[in-house]
């Protein structure tokens, strides 16, 4: 049984705490794509673990947790939250990366530093992970970026960076008039921790596609969200990898028929960390109060996130993109204290109503939102567990996702503790 877990929206969907309740009952639970500019948070017995590079299924001792050759490993950050785990009691063990995933560079980090901060406001706000110059050197292919395999070989990093530095220092001195790298300090800063995670290296290619052929239970976690990916996002503000339920194909070597669901993960609510369109942001005090009671503020950058009303257009649109087969419904807590929620149920654009969102970046910074307003519930969700228990008005806030959607609602979130989530079906 492979599940794809896929973020509905602009990532922060609470993607996390869904794929570690998932992973209770899996064999393997994979990352497909991306890098540490995510931020998964899970939170168990009320202990909070920021994950960034490592799976959420890392909790579950018995469950493999692999990236996947399409995700991007930083070995700096992937040493630190392995330490992390191991001093919280979690030997990660059940930790691999596939050894043919690229490697995020110092290098990387300090381009992506001097391009966005050559761009200024009309930056995209990335999160300055290394992602989007890595994979742009996966894309260039010459000279040859440096693989997480070559972490195991000094001499052979030491030649594969020296190349790099050849053609990104013109970059860095000609174009922006900076100091240029030395081979020995971006070796010096990554050989340490290079030599204590380059064993959890295997052929991930060869695991998951065992596993598929075993009728294992897998779990492939997406990281960002649907309007992040690289083609079917909110171009050019978008991450440089595809969160997109397809993504877990290109990502880990499985072919489309072996994935048997898809699970997109829909707040109920909207966010956005970064620039970009976002129809149905309220930067007001509603949109404050979301912030707060949601913390919403990033696991990565500490940014504050820009938050808004549920997009219907967005959803449906998602779900479509996705193949979604179910949804979990996320944070639905968050809006206890309201008394009306306005929720986006078609854009309206030059006189005309569409239902998805448009693919031309121009005309979907011009949607006007058409709200409809739900009655709230006005009490705690803290302490539901079922869906009798759910007060009317939030189980019609559910249904309306589902009907905005086309596609059945799975799960319901109410709360960060694992216990605080409702089955439905
Ligand atoms: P990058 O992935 O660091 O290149 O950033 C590109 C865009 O994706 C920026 O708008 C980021 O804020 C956004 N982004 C990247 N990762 C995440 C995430 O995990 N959650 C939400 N937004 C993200």
């Amino acid at each position: 049984m492979a599940t794809v877990v896929v973020g509905g929206q602009w990532g922060d969907e609470g993607k996390g705490k869904i794929t570690d309740i998932l992973a209770e009952g899996a064999d393997l639970v994979v990352r497909y794509q991306g890098g540490a500019n995510a931020g998964h948070t899970v939170v168990v017995a009320g202990e909070a673990f920021k994950l960034h590079l490592i799976p959420s299924g890392i909790l579950h001792p018995n469950c493999i947790c692999l990236m996947g050759g399409g995700t991007v490993i930083d070995p700096l950050v992937l040493h630190d939250e392995i330490e992390g785990l191991q001093a919280r009691g979690y030997s990660c063990d059940n930790l691999r990366v596939s050894h043919t995933a690229h490697v995020v560079m110092p290098y990387h980090k300090r381009l992506e530093e001097l391009a966005e901060q050559a761009r200024g406001r009309g930056g995209i706000g990335t999160t300055l992970r290394g992602i989007g110059p890595a994979y742009t050197d996966k894309a260039q292919r010459m000279p040859r970026p440096v693989r997480f395999r070559d972490l195991t070989d000094a001499g052979r990093l030491r030649e594969l960076i020296a190349a790099q530095l050849q053609q990104k220092n013109v970059i860095i001195q000609h174009q922006y008039d900076q100091p240029p790298l030395t081979t020995e300090e971006v070796f010096d800063q990554v050989w340490p921790a290079a030599e204590q995670v380059s064993g959890y290296a295997v052929d991930g290619c060869r695991l998951v596609q065992e596993s598929v052929r075993a009728e294992k239970r897998i779990v492939f976690e997406g990281a960002q969200g649907t309007f992040l990916d690289l083609d079917c996002g909110t171009y050019p503000f978008v991450t440089s990898s595809h969160p997109v339920a397809g993504g877990a194909c290109l990502g880990t070597g499985i072919g489309p028929t072996a994935i048997d669901e898809v699970i997109m993960v829909c707040k109920a609510y909207t966010t956005r960390v970064g620039a970009g369109v976002l129809p149905t942001e309220d930067e007001g005090d509603a949109g404050q109060l979301l912030r707060d009671r949601g913390n919403e503020y990033g696991t990565t950058t500490g940014r504050p996130r820009r938050c808004g009303w549920l997009d219907g257009v967005v959803a449906r649109t998602a779900a479509m993109l996705n193949g979604a087969t179910s949804i979990a419904v996320t944070k639905l807590d968050v809006l206890d204290s309201l008394a009306t929620i306005p929720v986006c149920i078609g854009y309206e654009i030059d006189g005309v109503m569409l239902d998805t969102v448009p693919s031309w970046p121009d005309d979907f910074e011009k949607v006007k939102p058409v709200y409809e307003e739900m009655p709230g519930w006005q009490q705690s969700l803290d302490e539901v567990r079922q869906w009798s228990q759910l007060p009317a008005p939030a189980q019609a806030y559910v249904e309306r996702i589902a009907d905005l959607t086309g596609v059945p609602v799975s799960i319901i979130s109410v709360g960060h503790g694992r216990e605080q989530t409702v089955f439905i079906g």
